[in-house]
């Protein structure tokens, strides 16, 4: 038998070993970003081109690269940034693997221009498949300008696997504002299309974070600034009306690096607690400086995950640091700011929760009933499967014999004409069915009937819109707008006639009729909240996103009284739904309690 082991061809080798890099724009936006920070830039701009997809550019004004080193660079593991195993515990660069172009140069067709100050002429190269085509000399400014094109042209399976362009859009920006928040001496650009999107000056991290997320925050930040032997901490965190329903604006940074970690925010979180509700989060913007040996970067390819040699004393230190700022800064739910309703509700702030109160609670009937055990379960939520309408709720049960003629009829469906129903708690409306009685939830009923709604005006049958007679405009933060563009042609479908309007700008000519003039402009921004927030680690489509959004910002909330009438119409519309039974999110919209069930427990 012949051998049959070969060794990989470099340029196949080095394209499995770019999927762990790069893995979409956005990673090579980063890797980009980086080593013209490590390369010392005072300017780095970004251009990209169909979110990445035909062009990523980066050009900086950093020490640039000799004719060789250019060539160098585009090897696997060829690095200027470590030399020996010791360097690795002294990382103060943002790379040190020497894979990040590698990659790239394995999934696109790059151009490469650079020249290092020292040098009169620098030098032009253009790689692809990981083969550098050409190289010539070529009058170029000093530093490094490298574009990117067609990334995975030659991997269609991952060209294939991209999501739309304003999804990687929204992954681009995000690893543009990690890179830019971190290095406010540092100017930053970013044009897509040929449209500026972010232009910002150097200046301090304060005046950045307000570039970046919002001028909404300009008086809104605590400083965090906590000296200790074994690490510093510095950066802002927002004061507590500034907690937001979406985890969006929270960073961490050790040694400038961006990194996601459960276990930090936690340890913010917990400094937050009680001046915060339980489902909103704090903005914070956060810089761990320690020993580069006390962290392991190199546990994750982005590089997004570290080990602490001590975790606990880093959460210690980051909770302690963050109460200090607050309390410091006599953050006390009182005074210096307006309270948020839903935090003015929080009990820690409107009462003491004392012990006396803690006993009238657990002896009242209501917490007996619920905590004593069998009291509950004759609650039978109706199946998630079964689908029911008026005729099975209101019809003589369905034999056999007769099921067939009455599916072939396909009889409308109609509220009986006599409908009694009861409103209970503000919350809960009755009403009874042929087998017994039925409990809605006025919320999730009306999210059921609202969703159905919008559905149906996007497949063709557009809600009407009332023209604003004051058009209003709308500044959004960079990110945010980037969100409302894409989701613009859905909300014109909806009754909302928004059109953009400059950078971060839109105008708001038209609502649905059901929106109050003068109201369009928080609507819109509390309905990006609630999109930003809404299921996002689901795969969603954003129109699917976006009426569900929709549907639970306008539905009726508990505690919102209802007449008769209104009753009638919200019963009526839910059993014309094709799944009245359940609400979008998966809850039931009613329980039905039958007779038979009923008479059982009684022992009848
Ligand atoms: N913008 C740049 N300016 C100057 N040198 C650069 C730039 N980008 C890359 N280099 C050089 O190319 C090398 C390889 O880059 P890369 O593949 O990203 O690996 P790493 O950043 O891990 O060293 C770097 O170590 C650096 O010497
Ligand atoms: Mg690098």
């Amino acid at each position: 038998m012949p051998d049959i082991i070969q060794l990989l061809p470099d340029n196949i080798a080095n394209q499995i070993a770019a999927g762990e890099v790069i893995q979409r724009p956005a990673s090579a936006v980063k890797e980009l970003m980086e080593n013209a920070v490590d390369a010392g830039a005072t300017s780095i701009q970004l251009v990209v081109n169909d979110a990445g997809k035909a062009l990523i550019q980066v050009i900086d004004n950093g020490k640039g690269m000799s004719e060789t080193d250019a060539r160098m660079c585009f090897e696997r593991h060829a690095t200027s940034k470590i030399n020996t195993i010791e360097d690795l515990f002294r990382i103060r660069t943002m790379g040190f693997r020497g894979e990040a172009l590698a990659s790239i140069a394995a999934v696109a067709q790059v151009e490469l221009k650079t020249r290092r100050a020292d040098t009169e002429i620098g030098t032009r190269l253009e790689v692809e498949n990981s083969q550098v085509k050409l190289q010539e000399p070529a009058a170029v400014p000093p530093g490094t300008n490298i574009a990117m094109k067609n990334v995975f042209f030659n991997v269609p399976a991952r060209r294939n696997f991209l999501k739309s362009n304003a999804a990687e859009m929204r992954h681009i920006v995000d690893e543009f504002i990690r890179v830019a928040m971190a290095f406010p001496d540092i100017f930053f650009s970013l044009t897509t299309n040929g449209q500026q999107l972010f232009h910002l000056e150097r200046g301090s991290l304060k005046q950045r974070i307000v570039q970046l997320l919002g001028a909404q925050y300009n008086a809104k930040l605590v400083t965090v600034q906590e000296q200790t032997d074994y690490l510093n901490i510095t950066g802002f965190v927002g004061k507590p009306d500034t907690a937001k329903k979406t985890r969006g604006d929270q960073y961490f940074f050790v040694n400038n690096r961006f990194i996601r970690s459960a276990y930090l925010n936690h340890a913010v979180m917990s400094a937050y607690q009680d001046m915060i509700p339980a489902d909103c989060f704090p903005l914070y913007v956060l810089f761990i400086d320690l020993d580069p040996s006390q962290i392991d970067i190199n546990v994750h390819p982005t590089k997004q995950e570290i080990k602490f040699e001590d975790e606990k004393i880093v959460y210690a230190f980051v909770q302690a640091a963050v109460k200090h700022a607050l309390a410091q800064f006599s953050i006390t739910p009182t005074l210096d700011f307006d309270l948020d309703p839903g935090i003015q509700q929080l009990d820690a702030i409107s009462k003491p929760f004392t012990e006396d109160k803690q006993a009238a609670a657990a002896s009242s009937n209501l917490y007996k009933t619920f905590t004593q055990k069998n009291q509950a379960h004759f609650i039978e939520p109706s199946s998630k499967s079964e689908l029911k309408h008026w005729r099975d709720l209101y019809e003589a049960p369905v034999t056999e014999a007769t099921q067939e003629t009455q599916t072939e009829q396909d009889i409308p469906i109609e509220a009986p004409a006599e409908l009694t129903v009861v409103h209970l708690l503000s919350t809960y409306i009755l009403t009874t069915s042929n087998r017994g009685f039925i409990l809605i939830h006025q919320q999730l009923a009306h999210e059921r009937i609202l969703y159905d709604q919008y559905m149906q005006a996007m497949q063709g049958q557009p809600i009407a819109m009332q023209q604003s007679m004051f058009p209003v405009t709308l500044t959004l933060a960079p990110a945010d707008a980037v969100v409302l563009h894409e989701l613009l042609p859905h909300l014109q479908l909806l009754g909302y006639q928004v059109e953009a309007f400059g950078k971060d700008s839109f105008i708001v000519q038209g609502t649905p009729a059901d929106i109050a003039q003068g109201n369009e402009k928080a609507a819109i921004e509390d309905m990006l909240e609630q999109y930003k927030h809404s299921s996002s680690d689901m795969k969603l489509s954003s129109r699917e996103k976006l009426v569900r959004t929709l549907a639970r910002q306008h539905a009726i909330k508990p505690g919102f009284n209802l007449t008769q009438q209104e009753m009638k119409s919200l019963v009526t519309a839910l059993f014309s739904c094709t799944q009245s039974n359940i609400a979008p999110n998966g809850m039931p919209t009613y329980i039905e309690f039958k007779k038979d069930y009923l008479d059982k427990l009684f022992g009848k």
